[in-house]
Parts: C-alpha cells; structure tokens; sequence
C-alpha cells in the first residue's frame, strides 16, 4: 500500500486524507483543510464520505466538497455540528488523519458557460458551501455570477467575502439582523436578468421554492440532502422519488446530489 493508504474498490476511492487546518469560522461551524491523492478527481458540487475516527460510529458522513486546490491538493470542507460525528470532527487538527471514501456524487454541470454567460447561485446556511467552488470555477472563466444567499441570523452567515470576490452577492437574514430582512426570494422576485444557468443548495423550504421557481428552467440545478448510509449506490437509504413515476426513483449519493428542477419530487 502507498503511504495515502489509497484503494480502489471496484468504483470506490478511499484514502486516508491529512488535515492540514481547521478553524471554527461561526459558531458551531468549522473549516476543515484536507490534503490528498483525491484532491485530483474532485469537481465541484460532490461530497465526501467521512468515517467518524471513533469505533462508536459505524456510519460515514457526507460532507459537501467547498472548494478545491488541484495545485495544493488541498480541499475545503465546511460544516456545522449536528450530533456525535461533527463533533467528533472539530476536534481534529493539524497532523491528523481522516478516513475518506469519495469524491461521491455526480456534481454541478458547469459546462458551456463563457463570459457570454450570468448565472445565478442560491444558497442557504450551511448549504452556502458547495456553491463557493461554482462561483470560482465560472468567475475564472468570466461568467458574471449573481449570488443570494440566506440565513437565520447574521452570527451564521458564511463565505459573503469570499463569494463577492467572484461577483455580486445579497445576503438575507430570517430575523433581518443582517442584510435585507427575508428569505431569498425577497430578492429573487425581484432580479429581472436572465441567468443562463442556476444552482442553489440550502434547506428543503428554499430548494423547494427555487424547484417551483425554475421548474422549466433547462439548466436549473438542485443539491440536495437525505439520509445516508453507505453513500454509494448500494443500500437505497437516499431515495426521492420522480415526478409521475411509482416505480422509477433516484439515489442522493450516486444519481445526485444534484439534481435538474422538475426531475426529483420534493
Ligand atoms: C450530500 C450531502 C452533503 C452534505 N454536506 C454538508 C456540508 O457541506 N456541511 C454540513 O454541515 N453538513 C452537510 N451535510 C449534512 C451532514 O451530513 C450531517 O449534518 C451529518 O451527517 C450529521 O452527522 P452527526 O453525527 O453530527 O449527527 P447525527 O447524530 O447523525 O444527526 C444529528 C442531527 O442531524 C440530522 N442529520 C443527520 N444527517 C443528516 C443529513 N444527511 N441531512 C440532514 N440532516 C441530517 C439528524 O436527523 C439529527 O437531527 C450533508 C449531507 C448530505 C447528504
Ligand atoms: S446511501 Fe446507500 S444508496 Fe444512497
């Protein structure tokens, strides 16, 4: 075995992944830093698989890739704590080591976009993160990226400054105590641009209205959350089920996690 320890199971990467940095960036939220092989074939949009460094925890976690440094082959990982397993997690430090099955799902298509192109990025709370790799893809390449984002309240809000370096951003907060008082669709409403493109990911309340909003919209995309066990196609613990169909469904870990509006119900 290498000294990654990386593998390859039939499809199925697994490497054991330095940390290199973590940082409580809001409260409850951490940066994590991790270095490796894997860095190479991730795109953004995909997840990684996490097993919880602890013999308590069978389960992996899927955490969203934020951003990814091919150079370093360094990625950024951004999450909240929830339970057992992130608290787990934001005890690591530099030096330390993680168990990592990915890059897992199929990711956003951010192909065929110039600087010809708008798009519009929507994200809520700690589903701001995936988004950070799309606005720096595309403003790289001179497609003007319009972003909203929204959350509760202003302590949670995450990676305005970064996202402003890639376009123009709006912030809404649930309690108005930073940016404009709302949700996102306050401001939504109110663009009159067309966008070329759309990806959004947040809670089931807001990728349920940008679904609705861009149901036909041929390049509207949706990242979204289930439950996960094994994270790879295999035990259909993800499934959402597709419009019209009582048989046909999709999986969040392989088919997803993103997803064209219209193609999923929510
Ligand atoms: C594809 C994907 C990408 C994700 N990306 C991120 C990310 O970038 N940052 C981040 O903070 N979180 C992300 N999550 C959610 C994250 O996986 C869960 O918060 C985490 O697994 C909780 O583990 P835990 O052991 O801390 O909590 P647990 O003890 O397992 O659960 C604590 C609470 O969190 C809820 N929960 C657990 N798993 C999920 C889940 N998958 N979706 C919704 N609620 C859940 C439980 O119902 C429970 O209420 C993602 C989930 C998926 C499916
Ligand atoms: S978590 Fe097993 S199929 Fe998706």
């Amino acid at each position: 075995m290498n000294p990654t320890c990386k593998k390859r199971l039939g499809a199925i990467r697994l490497e054991t992944m330095k940390v290199v940095a973590q940082e409580e960036i809001a409260p409850a939220i951490f940066e994590l830093v991790l270095e490796g092989e894997m860095v190479e074939a991730m795109r953004a949009g995909q997840f990684l698989h996490l097993r919880v460094p602890d013999d308590a925890h069978l389960l992996r976690r899927p955490i969203s890739i934020s951003s990814i440094d091919k150079v370093k082959k360094q990625c950024h990982l951004i999450y909240r704590i929830e339970g057992a397993g992130t608290a787990i997690f934001s005890t690591l430090s530099q030096g330390d080591t993680l168990d990592v099955m990915g890059p897992q799902g199929n990711g956003f298509d951010l192909s065929d976009l110039d600087e010809q192109n708008q798009v519009l990025l929507v994200g809520g709370g700690i589903g701001v993160p995936p988004l950070l790799e799309v606005a720096k893809e595309l403003h790289a390449r001179g497609v003007k990226v319009v972003t909203v984002l929204g959350f509760a309240t202003k302590d949670a809000v995450i990676l305005e400054t970064e996202l402003a370096q890639c376009g123009q951003v709006f912030v809404t907060t649930d309690d108005g105590s930073y940016g404009i008082k709302g949700n996102v669709s306050v401001v939504i409403k109110d663009l009159d641009s067309q966008f070329d493109a759309v990806y959004s990911c947040g809670a089931p309340g807001m990728m349920k209205y940008i679904n609705q909003t861009f149901y036909d919209h041929p390049r509207a995309y949706l990242s979204l959350e289930s439950r996960m066990a094994c994270g790879m196609g295999a035990c259909y613990a993800c499934v959402l089920k597709v419009p019209e169909s009582e048989t046909v469904s999709q999986r969040v870990c392989e088919d997803g996690p993103v997803f064209r509006t219209g193609t999923v119900v929510l």
